[in-house]
């Protein structure tokens, strides 16, 4: 694979990053994750603004123009004649000897490589994903897609422990979302899903997958629901760049609707995959 660091397109096993990175030393910095679908990014430009929004928000500067970004992601997928996939980007505050506060006169690093993934076909699409509560320990930003990420790290270890597929956050009494992704449930024929604030990450396929749905006349509430209505829903799924929308068949043990993918959710990856293509 050949991967992008600071400038270069080289060989990923002559990618160099320093120790003091400030990533590397305190999660300082910012990624994102974009899909690939016919060697084509998906929604790019919201994940540019999103960046733009999350290195802000961490008074962080941005490494490179949106324009340049984009120019640098465009050759990787090609250099790697990357067709379906995703491409990972990260931007750190940079390297500097260790010192909590920010350090002057440093440029931020910036990385990134692609995964080659069957996006368009997958099983999980097809069958559907179990997955578990745990609790949210996460800080109070996740609207800001920080490189700091223990938290889903140990939920999707503890669903894989418990043979499941993926992990469900609760916060108060209530779902927040799930360990990568946005997750929903679907009731009386309404798609149910917590609004966005500083609780949340606001999903580049949530904003599409909403939108859509309301362009074909489905009913969506953004409101919180408790982890007892998730496992009383009709149909649950999730959504996000590396999955598109997956049915969500089983929560905490707990069948959803008949036990396969709803059909609600079925019809929101198809019109999702339609637009994306
Ligand atoms: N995760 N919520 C969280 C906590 C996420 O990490 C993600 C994305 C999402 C979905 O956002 P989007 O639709 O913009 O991908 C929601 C990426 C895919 C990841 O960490 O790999």
């Amino acid at each position: 694979r050949t991967v992008y660091v600071n400038g270069d397109f080289l060989p990923e096993e002559d990618a160099k990053i320093s120790i003091f990175d400030r990533g590397f030393v305190f999660a300082d910095g910012v990624y994102e994750v974009s899909s690939v679908l016919e060697g084509k990014l998906v929604d790019n430009t919201a994940h540019l603004l999103r960046l733009e929004r999350s290195l802000n928000e961490l008074k962080m500067e941005a490494p490179a123009s949106g324009a340049e970004i984009t120019a640098i992601m465009q050759k990787l997928i090609a250099l790697n004649g990357l067709q379906e996939g995703l491409v990972y980007l990260q931007v750190t505050r940079g390297a500097a000897d260790r010192d909590f506060g920010f350090p002057k006169d440093v440029n931020p690093s910036l990385v990134m490589f692609t995964q080659a993934k069957s996006l368009l076909n997958s099983p999980a699409a097809e069958k559907g994903i179990k997955v578990i509560f745990v609790d949210d320990i996460r800080w109070g930003r996740r609207d800001i897609k920080t490189i700091q990420l223990l938290a889903p790290v140990l939920a999707k270890q503890a669903a894989s422990e418990a043979e499941k597929d993926d992990a469900w956050l609760v916060m108060d009494g209530l779902v927040t979302e799930g360990s990568s992704n946005n997750a929903y449930i679907v009731k009386d024929d309404q798609i149910i899903t917590r609004k966005l604030s500083n609780d949340i990450l606001h999903g580049i396929t949530r904003k599409a997958v909403l939108s859509l749905a309301e362009e074909v006349g489905l009913k969506v509430i953004e409101r919180s629901f408790t982890p007892q209505e998730a496992q009383e829903a009709d149909e649950a799924f999730i959504t996000s760049a590396s999955t598109f929308v997956f049915p969500v068949v089983e929560i905490e043990h707990t069948s959803i609707g008949k036990g396969s993918p709803g059909p609600i959710s079925k019809r929101l990856r198809e019109i999702y995959i339609k637009q994306a293509l």
